[in-house]
């Protein structure tokens, strides 16, 4: 298939393109295409073949659901019912913006896009060329992130080149993506609020809304405790890069010392290395690539460098990848919640 290449401005959006996306959209095609969290691969979310052609492009399991993309509050009615006052107000704070809300669905809503479930995700994203084509491609916009399923998420137009050119219709390249990590999910369709997978909207920020919120035990971060997760995506093997990840954990010093004793380990192994750390620590270690992921006062960059960084060590061909752990204090569950992922959870503490 051909895959055309277009340029997002979104200081100046280009209404042409905007047209001819939102034209792929409505006949069935899919639009790789820019939101403030990663990039999203678009298709009609109300046409079950759209929403087919969007699991064989990903190579994603068909019983992971999809996320619809509105540009409207008023177009949540159309796709959703039941929706509990809770959800209008979390609508109200976090819209647009990084937050998909789980709902029960309206039958209009095929089971190709639920993933066969009876509920449906929802979210009204930020990016002004995102709202732009959805409103043009109809109001419905089914987006899985734009990367084939397991890899790392897509921040920058590059990387769904390399995973998705030849296989979708349209890359809509608007630059690197600002937040950089996927949309916190909260499923709103049950008694309770349950925070199915960590983002940039936080559990603190969720409950100045709602007091009695929960976070699904299934997500993972606590190591040795992993329980089936209630979002089909989060049990999958996801975002691995192709060298072995290991993340490192500890008092600082302690890191160091222990991540350049296994490098040098691996080196004599005849294995290439890499090392994923600070700003800060960076120049304490011995390996043969060393990535800053950012400055620790900085969590914003490292959260958006974070899938971007696991990328490049794969371009470089490295063998084995050791990290460093970001507990950082606002965005920090959400960046360990995707390193520890990307490393099949394998963990060590520093000596
Ligand atoms: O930031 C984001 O959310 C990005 C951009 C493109 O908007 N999208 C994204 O989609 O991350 P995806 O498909 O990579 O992740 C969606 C997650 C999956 O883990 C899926 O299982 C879960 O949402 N999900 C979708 N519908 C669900 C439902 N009805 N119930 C439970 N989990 C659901
Ligand atoms: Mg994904």
């Amino acid at each position: 298939m051909k895959t055309v290449l277009e340029k997002l401005d979104t200081e100046n959006i280009d209404e042409r393109i905007i047209k001819k996306a939102g034209t792929i959209l409505r006949e069935g095609g899919l639009v790789a295409f820019p939101t403030e969290t990663v990039y999203g691969l678009g298709g009609d979310a109300l046409n079950p073949q759209s929403s087919q052609k969007i699991y064989v492009a990903k190579g994603r399991p068909s019983d992971n659901p999809l996320i619809v993309h509105i540009a409207k509050l008023e177009q949540l009615e159309d796709i959703a019912k039941d929706i509990p006052k809770d959800a209008y107000k979390m609508a109200e704070k976090f819209w647009p913006g990084p937050l998909t809300m789980i709902l029960h669905k309206k039958s209009c809503v095929p089971k190709e896009t639920t993933g066969g479930l009876e509920t449906v995700a929802v979210r009204m994203p930020f990016h002004q060329g995102a709202l732009k084509l959805i409103e043009e491609s109809g109001g419905f916009i089914a987006a899985p992130s734009a990367n084939r399923s397991g890899r790392p998420s897509p921040t920058k137009a590059s990387h769904v080149i390399d995973d998705l050119y030849g296989l979708i219709d349209m890359i809509l390249d608007g630059g690197q993506v600002g937040i950089g990590l996927e949309s916190t999910i909260i499923d709103m369709s049950e008694e309770k609020p349950v925070i199915l997978r960590p983002g940039f909207v936080t559990k603190k920020m969720l409950k100045e809304i709602c007091s009695e919120i929960e976070t699904d035990p299934g997500i993972g971060n606590n190591i040795g405790k992993e329980r089936e997760p209630k979002a089909p995506g989060m049990k999958y093997r996801h975002y691995a890069p192709y060298g072995q990840l290991i993340v490192v954990e500890g008092e600082e010093k302690k890191v160091i010392s222990t991540i350049n004793y296994l490098v040098q380990e691996r080196r004599m192994q005849g294995k290439r290395t890499g090392v994923l750390a600070l700003e800060e620590t960076k120049k304490a270690y011995v390996s043969d690539i060393v990535k800053s992921i950012g400055s620790r006062h900085n969590e914003e960059e490292i959260a958006r460098s974070l899938f971007s960084a696991l990328r490049e060590f794969d371009e470089l061909g490295v063998d084995f990848i050791y990290s460093e752990a970001f507990y950082t204090p606002h965005m920090g569950q959400a960046i360990m919640n995707r390193l520890l992922k990307a490393a099949g959870y394998t963990v060590v503490q520093a000596k």
